[in-house]
């Protein structure tokens, strides 16, 4: 059954063979099939007895130390914390820098290799997940910036209802630390976004469909007696329920809405691309996918490295997960049955599963 997932994966006709989300999971689910085929039956993770690309191969066991030794295939405090290093090392590239021919950040692992940028203020949180990362480097004889932005990949499949974004390898090793002054403020205005994301190259869809990652967030350094609060009530899921509460007057208990969020809901600049993403996981994915993969390549060229997307395993389809009470009709939000997730989790997450998981 390995077999068809594979056939599929080079059957696909898009520029990157990623794969596509999970069937219903073994132990049954009340939503329809998820348009893979004949579906998957195991673990629906590529081994690397079958890789296509030989250029991929050392990938699978760097692939394994990520999602396993790091991640233990869930989407617990080290995934979250990779999601965000990938906008903190990539959210440094600048176009007005780059015609300047001025030093310029990148999605290139400078985060991870210079010491002194993961202590700045900004990167406040990221310090445990750069330990984390910075030796994989060195081991596997790869790039900073490849771990990085692998990590970032993994991160999100980690999360159930996390897509899988292309995963690219190959980029070259930083050049000089990131400037400083670059990354997002959440007390900055929403012009003062909107204007520093174009700068990276970032439409304002790009930008709402790039915050959407604040699903899987929490906040320590804000409001520092409000540490460990999410941003949205399913911080374990990758879920559109950060949109749908973030645009909500009601404070949720054990949630914290940081300024920015809240004025990307009501600015007219910002909030009907907001609005369009509440309760329609399908339009976020896609929208998320391709700006993800956008950051994940700023200042290097895809012509220059190589599509190792075959590494990913099967995104965990959510709205197969759903209670059976829940219609999952959009604009709602699925309400996802615990027993159905873990049962998710435990079949297509299995190789990297330890007794007690993360948290
Ligand atoms: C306007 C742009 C953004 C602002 C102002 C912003 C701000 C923040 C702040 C203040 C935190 C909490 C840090 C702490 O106190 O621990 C945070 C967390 C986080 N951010 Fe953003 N962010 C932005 C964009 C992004 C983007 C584009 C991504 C990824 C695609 C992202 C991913 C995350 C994640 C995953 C966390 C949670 C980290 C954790 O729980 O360890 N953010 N962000
Ligand atoms: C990978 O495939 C080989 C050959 O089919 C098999 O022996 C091995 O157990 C597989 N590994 C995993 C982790 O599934
Ligand atoms: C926040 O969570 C971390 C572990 O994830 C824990 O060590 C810390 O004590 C928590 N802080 C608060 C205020 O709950
Ligand atoms: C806002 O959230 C509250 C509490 O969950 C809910 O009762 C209310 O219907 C929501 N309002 C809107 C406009 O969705």
């Amino acid at each position: 059954m390995m077999r068809s997932f594979f056939v599929l994966a080079l059957l696909a006709t898009s520029t990157h063979a990623v794969p596509q989300t999970t069937p219903v999971p073994a132990s049954g689910g009340s939503g329809g099939n998820s348009g893979q085929g004949g579906g998957v039956t195991g673990s629906g993770i590529p081994n690397v007895t079958d890789a296509q690309n030989p250029t991929c191969i050392p990938w699978y066991g760097i692939r394994d130390a990520i999602m396993g030794g790091l991640f233990q295939g869930r989407c617990g405090d080290n995934a979250r914390a990779a999601v965000r290093l990938a906008f903190h090392d990539a959210g440094t590239f600048s176009l007005a820098l780059q015609a300047a021919g001025l030093p310029n950040g990148a999605a290139d692992g400078s985060i991870l290799a210079d010491p002194l940028e993961v202590q700045r203020d900004e990167n406040n949180g990221l310090q445990n997940i750069v330990s984390l990362l910075a030796p994989l480097p060195a081991q596997f004889g790869v790039s900073p910036g490849d771990i990085v932005h692998l990590a970032g990949v993994l991160a999100v499949l980690a999360c159930p209802g996390g897509p899988a974004i292309p995963a690219f390898v190959g980029r070259t090793a930083p050049t000089n630390i990131a400037p400083t002054g670059l990354l997002p403020n959440p007390e900055d205005p929403v012009d003062k976004l909107v204007a520093r994301f174009a700068d990276m190259g970032f439409s304002v869809r790009d930008l709402i469909a790039l915050i959407g990652a604040h699903t899987t967030g929490k906040q320590r350094f804000v409001d520092p007696t409000q540490a460990n609060k999410s941003f949205d009530t399913t911080v374990d899921i990758w879920d559109t329920r950060f949109y749908t509460e973030t645009s909500n007057t009601t404070a949720l208990p054990g949630t914290f809405k940081l300024d920015s969020d809240v004025a990307f809901s009501t600015d007219p600049t910002t909030s009907p691309d907001f609005s369009r993403f509440i309760g329609h996981q399908n339009i976020w994915t896609s929208d998320y996918v391709d700006a993800h993969e956008k950051m994940s390549l700023l200042g290097f060229s895809a012509n220059d490295l190589t599509d190792c997307s075959e590494i990913l395993p099967l995104s965990i389809d959510i709205t197969t997960l759903e209670e059976a009470t829940n219609g999952g009709k959009p604009p709602t939000d699925p309400v996802i049955d615990p027993v159905k997730l873990e049962a998710a989790v435990q079949q297509f997450r299995s190789i990297w599963l330890v007794p007690t998981p993360a948290t």
